[in-house]
């Protein structure tokens, strides 16, 4: 089913594991290749929000959204000018977010599981490949829930997809 196929409800749903927060250490290796002349738009995200805070120490301009203020992905975008997304997404409808983050014609990551790899919509969204990028880790990444508490029985590994960030196609990072 295509986006425009599914009702705009189910589109915007939650998911059952979409409040999961990115930490520190697993933002920490993106400063590096970051152009600190460049905007970086973080979609899914509020001041607390490891993205920001570690952008924000290291220099790197911050412009932030999230659902929450009425700021919802598939129709926002900043007034502001903003030059890269970089954030963890919800893992619901990751192809739709794609699309979205590919209609821009900018350059991104989105953190991913990296089992979405077993999955034809990567082929579908980056045609042959040319330009996608991915930043795997050397570990899996423990999210933390709502409640505040790490996850450490983590079952998949993450990994950042994205294009025009990283200096090369594959890059491993050790965290
Ligand atoms: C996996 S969490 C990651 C949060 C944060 N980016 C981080 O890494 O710590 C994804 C966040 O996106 C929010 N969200 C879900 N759908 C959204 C949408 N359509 N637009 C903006 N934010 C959305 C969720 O409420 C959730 O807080």
């Amino acid at each position: 089913m295509s986006n425009k196929q599914i009702p705009q409800e189910v589109l915007y749903s939650p998911g059952a594991n979409d409040e999961q927060k990115t930490p520190a250490y697993a933002v920490l290796p993106l400063v590096k290749y970051i152009d600190k002349s460049k905007v970086v738009w973080c979609p899914f995200d509020d001041e607390t929000s490891e993205f920001v805070k570690v952008f924000r120490d290291n220099g790197i301009k911050v412009i932030f959204s999230h659902i929450k203020y009425g700021q919802d992905f598939y129709k926002y975008e900043p007034k502001e000018s903003w030059d890269y997304i970089i954030s963890n997404s919800p893992f619901t409808n990751k192809k739709g977010i794609f699309e979205r983050a590919l209609s821009f014609n900018k350059p991104f990551l989105l953190l991913m599981p990296a089992t979405w790899f077993n999955d034809s919509a990567l082929s579908k969204l980056f045609g042959d490949g040319s330009e996608m990028q991915t930043l795997f880790f050397n570990r899996r990444i423990k999210f933390t829930n709502e409640e505040g508490v790490v996850q450490n029985k983590i079952t998949f590994a993450s990994c950042f997809i994205g294009k025009g960030i990283l200096p090369r196609q594959i890059v491993f990072e050790k965290i």
